[in-house]
């Protein structure tokens, strides 16, 4: 089977869309379930697949989940095995987050490495090395991380990059760790103090999680808890670009994380459009009809989120005149702007930075997601564009997404999801 998403643009939107719960906390929180036995009850937990495919890896290793509405029932009491099979690992790059927890609560872990991806190399040194000086004994064989240890001990860390998910797993392993652990130079992302806030109602005394060092008293044990997954900034940063994309759009945006979106917002008010408060934690954009071209340069929190520039880009391909996106991150997330022009966008790309001239009409015509936040950006390019867009690869964009073109159509916009049976697969 084949999904694929039929958009036909020009449609302004009008209505209440809100914000779900954080992918990138809940895929955090699910590894550190293992390191306490006993019953969790996660709430707000988005039902997308990544979150899925999580879930399958906790229950390969012996644990019990149920979803009850949006919250999930977690039992590790029965968890048996250290290892993730290849087949689950290489479907999520974040079943490296189960490394620290596994060797952390079981004393070993088989985890297949995960590969690089579409949006480039991403390698796993700093999680290795910040391990071993919690004094794993680290091997590598057909590609997998082996870890050993008897009781992890506390170190001082400084990562070399402040790597969101390796600052997650070595709060997480430090944690149970015998003694003091100190990570310098730790990402300062919003999920980074969520985890560490779950740590901490779990028994670890931990302090300065948001700064970029953190120090980590380990426990012994630690216990099962309830605990309810902050909003997803990313989501929210796309419903604000979703809601700038006509002057016409009246649109409320609910349980917006605002305060985790500071520079986004920034960059929306040097292109004119306001973020207005409607009342606690809904907001509305207003915007005329010309926006102006920005600058934006990606970097980690509270920089601009490498996960948004994508969503800028297609509005920016509006702006009256030229603007340039600086990837920091990530050597390959432009992968998208070869799609972006096959609906008309002028946007080249060289080595780590795009340069946009606008304003552009845009208008359809069958494009492919290249990773999860590509295939948002695509979606909402195709809103914009005149005539039908065919959206493939749509399952990227579930990965992070839960019923986006469902909860974009309640809004007005024309998006319908189609299935179909692969005409080769028949014919072969
Ligand atoms: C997380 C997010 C992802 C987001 C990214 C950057 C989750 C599950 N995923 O990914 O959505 O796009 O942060 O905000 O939270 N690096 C190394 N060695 C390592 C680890 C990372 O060199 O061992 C490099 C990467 O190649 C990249 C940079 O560090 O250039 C940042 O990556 P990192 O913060 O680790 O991203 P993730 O945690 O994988």
């Amino acid at each position: 089977m084949e999904r694929k998403y039929i958009i036909r643009g020009g449609r302004p939107l009008k209505g209440e869309i809100e914000v779900k719960g954080a992918k990138n906390a809940a895929l955090p929180a699910l590894a550190c379930t293992l390191l306490a036995k006993g019953n969790f009850l996660l709430k707000n937990v988005p039902k997308v697949r990544d979150v899925f495919c999580m879930l399958k890896i906790l229950e390969h290793l012996g644990a019990k989940a149920q979803f009850e509405g949006t919250n999930l029932q977690i039992d590790t009491s029965g968890i048996k095995r250290t290892d993730i099979p290849y087949e689950l690992a290489s479907q999520i790059r974040a079943s490296i987050l189960f490394l620290g927890a596994l060797t952390a609560a079981y004393g070993e872990a088989v985890i297949p490495r995960p590969g690089g991806c579409d949006i480039g190399k991403r390698p796993t040194d700093i999680h290795e090395k910040g391990l071993s000086l919690l004094s794993a004994e680290l091997d590598f064989k057909h590609g997998n991380i082996i870890t050993r240890a008897k009781r992890l001990k506390g170190a001082e860390i400084i990562l070399d990059f402040p790597s969101v998910t390796a600052t997650e797993n070595l709060l997480m392993a430090a944690s149970l760790a015998e003694g003091e652990t100190i990570l310098k130079n730790a990402a300062k992302e919003p999920e980074v103090v969520f985890l560490a806030e779950m740590l901490s109602e779990m028994g670890a005394e931990i302090k300065g999680a948001g700064t970029d060092t953190i120090f980590i008293k380990g426990k012994k044990r630690l216990h099962p808890l309830k605990i309810k997954i902050i909003p997803d900034r990313i989501e929210g940063g796309t419903f604000l670009i979703l809601s700038s994309l006509f002057p016409e759009n009246e649109v409320i945006i609910k349980n917006l994380p605002i305060d985790y979106l500071e520079t986004p917002c920034l960059k929306l008010k040097e292109m004119g459009i306001e973020v207005k408060k409607v009342d606690r934690n809904s907001y509305t954009v207003k915007r005329s009809k010309k926006i102006w071209p920005v600058e934006i340069v990606t970097a980690p929190y509270p920089g601009f989120p490498t996960d948004l520039q994508p969503l800028y880009a297609v509005l920016l391909t509006q702006a009256e005149g030229t603007s340039i996106i600086r990837e920091n991150l990530f050597e390959n997330r432009f992968q998208y702007a070869f799609e972006l022009k096959r609906l008309g966008a002028k946007i080249n790309v060289e080595d780590r930075v795009a340069v946009i001239t606008g304003p552009t009409p845009l208008s359809g015509s069958p494009v492919k997601a290249t990773d999860l936040r590509a295939g948002a950006a695509l979606l909402l390019a195709g809103l914009i564009a005149e005539n039908t867009t065919t959206l493939y690869r749509v399952e990227l964009i579930e990965r992070g997404y839960e019923n986006l073109p469902q909860r974009i159509r309640a809004l007005g916009g024309d998006i319908e999801v189609v299935e179909e049976e692969n005409e080769d697969s028949k014919k072969f």
